[in-house]
Order: structure tokens, then C-alpha cells, then sequence
């Protein structure tokens, strides 16, 4: 049966059963670690290597289909398929609030329940863990000042770019209010970590200028944070975008048109845990499975074809530092 679609153009249209089996089996080939879809050289080289990678993993690539992944690419086909691909997620049109999402005990590699007062502040560590869906990565932040000293971050406005909406950030969470969680994915093209991560405040700097990637800051993002007044940022070192940690997401520069989706988290002051229990800002979801915004997305979640629902836990890992090397 044809499946009724969202273009980028805001009509409706209708994607052939062919294309969506074709979805489904791009799908499926770019969530194989053998043969990941790397988001990056989509970046960089766009059009082509999408063409190359399909031809190569997926195969079947005529004029038809190499058309169809055009239309994506130029932003005429369904949101629907966009949500698959990190680096098109641009997109998707934005939604600036989704309820129903999962309640989802943040826990540690061993299992075990995360504690909020063990979370280092300004880490440098990428620490990610998967919301709403598998395959989703997030950062989990503890912010501090200068000195490392926790910051309490308060509700915030926080201004879309590309719309001119705002939405409310409801602020941080933990023993000092000071623990954020922001989408990992960069939305501007979608570049996800190392290259883009948290610059704690001692690499907030000029020598930052100069570092190799995935940890260059540019001019602009050094300067917007002074004017923010920030002593951290997010940047993704893709193409500059920048983030404000302490201000919801918010965007400090572009070239995103789009702050960063945050994850709404809930402390439990009694036994010091954290849940994740929702998303605000731009959201990628929630694409229902007729690809319209959800009513209910926590079971299109769960029938969802971008992956499948974290469920009532989800595993926190402090992966990699970026900075270790440089
Ligand atoms: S993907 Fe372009 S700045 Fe992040």
C-alpha cells in the first residue's frame, strides 16, 4: 500500500511501495556496522558518496532511484526518509514540543542505576547515552564555571533561527541543577561525535584555534561565547556550528539554523537517580508511521522505522576524549 508523505514543500504526496522497501533495505544496510553510513564524508561530499554508498551496499540504483535520492538530498521528499539520515535531517520541518516519549532510567555500563552526584562537571569525556530510540545519542552534561564549581542552569527561552519561535528549556536537573542533556547531533548536516562535543572551559581558548580536528574552534565561536558570557560551548567542528550548554541549546552560531533538541530529564533527590522522559525543541521526532506529527509518539515509537524505542532503561557510556590527543 502507498504510504502518504510529508514533503519538504509542506503538501502531501505518496511514496511507491518500491521506494519504501527500498527505504527499509537503505535503512537496515546503513545501521550495519559493516557498512555504517558515515554521515561525515556524506558531508563532505554529498550527493555523490550517497550514490556511491548505495550503489556499492544497497545496489539497484537506476535513473529512478537515483532521482528519488536527489529529491531528498534537494528537499522534496518525505520527512519520513529524512529522519533516517542523519546528515538530512535538516529537512525535516521543525516541531518545537513532543510528549509521550519513554520514562528511562539513566543507568551505567555495569547496569546499574547512574548516580547524579557522580557525574564529573565539566567533563571532557564524550558521555552519550541512546533517547527516545536506539542508534539516537545524547550528551549528558554536568556544567560548571571556571573553576569547575557547578552551575545551576535556570529555565530558558530558547530562539529557533530558522523559524523565529521560541521554546521553554526547563533547566538543569541534579543535586546542584546543574546536570543538561542536549541531542548529539549537530543540526546543522548532522555530524554526530567527535566532531561535535563539549569544550569544557579550559579549552575555551585561542590555542583551540589552531587544534586539529575534531577540535578546532573557530573565531566566531570563541567570540560569541564572550558575548554569551559562557565559559563552555558545544561546537561541531564540521562546519562551525555552535551551541550554548548553559542557555537550552540555543544556537551561538551558525551555519545551524537550529538549537540543539534537548532531553528532559527528572532527578530523583531520594535515591539520586536520573530519567530521561521526554525531548523539547526541534524535534526529529515524532514522524508518526503515516510520517505526520504524532499524537501519541510513544507508540509510533515503538512501530517506528528510524529504530526502536530505549525502552525503561538506557545506558550512559563516557566514550572517548577528544582532547586526549591534542
Ligand atoms: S554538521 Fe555542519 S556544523 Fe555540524
Amino acid at each position: 500500500m502507498p504510504l502518504k508523505i510529508r514533503l519538504g514543500n509542506g503538501e502531501k504526496g505518496v511514496l511507491k511501495t518500491s521506494d519504501l522497501y527500498f527505504i527499509q533495505k537503505l535503512l537496515r544496510t546503513m545501521r550495519n556496522p559493516k557498512t555504517r553510513f558515515d554521515s561525515r564524508e556524506f558531508v563532505e561530499k554529498g550527493e555523490d558518496y550517497l550514490f556511491n554508498y548505495v550503489g556499492k551496499n544497497v545496489g539497484g540504483i537506476d535513473e529512478g532511484r537515483r532521482n528519488f535520492l536527489k529529491g531528498i538530498v534537494i528537499g522534496v521528499a518525505a520527512a519520513t526518509v529524512v529522519g533516517i539520515i542523519p546528515g538530512l535531517r535538516v529537512l525535516v520541518p521543525p516541531v518545537e514540543q513532543a510528549t509521550g516519549f519513554p520514562k528511562s532510567l539513566l543507568v551505567d555500563v555495569s547496569g546499574n542505576p547512574l548516580k547524579a552526584s557522580s557525574i564529573p562537571v565539566n567533563s571532557p569525556i564524550i558521555t552519550l547515552y541512546e533517547y527516545p530510540l536506539t542508534g539516537e545519542p545524547n550528551f549528558l552534561l554536568n556544567l560548571g564555571d571556571k573553576s569547575g564549581n557547578p552551575v545551576s542552569i535556570a529555565p530558558v527561552e530558547v530562539s529557533v533561527p530558522q523559524t523565529g519561535k521560541t521554546y521553554k528549556f526547563p533547566g538543569g536537573v541534579g543535586p546542584n541543577n546543574s546536570i543538561v542533556s542536549y541531542s548529539a547531533i549537530c543540526q546543522h548536516l548532522g555530524c554526530t561525535p567527535p566532531y561535535i562535543h563539549f569544550y569544557p572551559p579550559n579549552y575555551v581558548g585561542p590555542s583551540q584555534l589552531t587544534a586539529p580536528e575534531p577540535n578546532t574552534l573557530t573565531a566566531q565561536a570563541l567570540l560569541a561565547a564572550k558575548q554569551a558570557n559562557i565559559p563552555a560551548l558545544i561546537h561541531c567542528d564540521c562546519h562551525g556550528s555552535t551551541y550554548d550548554p548553559y542557555g537550552g541549546g540555543a544556537v551561538l552560531t551558525g551555519p545551524t539554523q537550529r538549537p540543539l533538541p534537548a532531553v528532559i530529564l527528572e532527578y530523583d533527590s531520594s535515591t539520586d537517580y536520573l530519567y530521561a522522559i521526554g525531548a523539547i525543541g526541534v524535534a526529529t521526532y515524532p514522524e508518526g508511521s503515516d510520517g505526520v506529527p504524532s499524537q501519541d509518539p510513544t507508540k509510533d515509537l515503538d512501530t517506528s522505522q528510524y529504530g526502536s524505542s530505549v525502552g525503561s532503561k538506557t545506558q550512559v557510556q563516557a566514550s572517548t576524549n577528544p582532547f586526549s590527543g591534542s
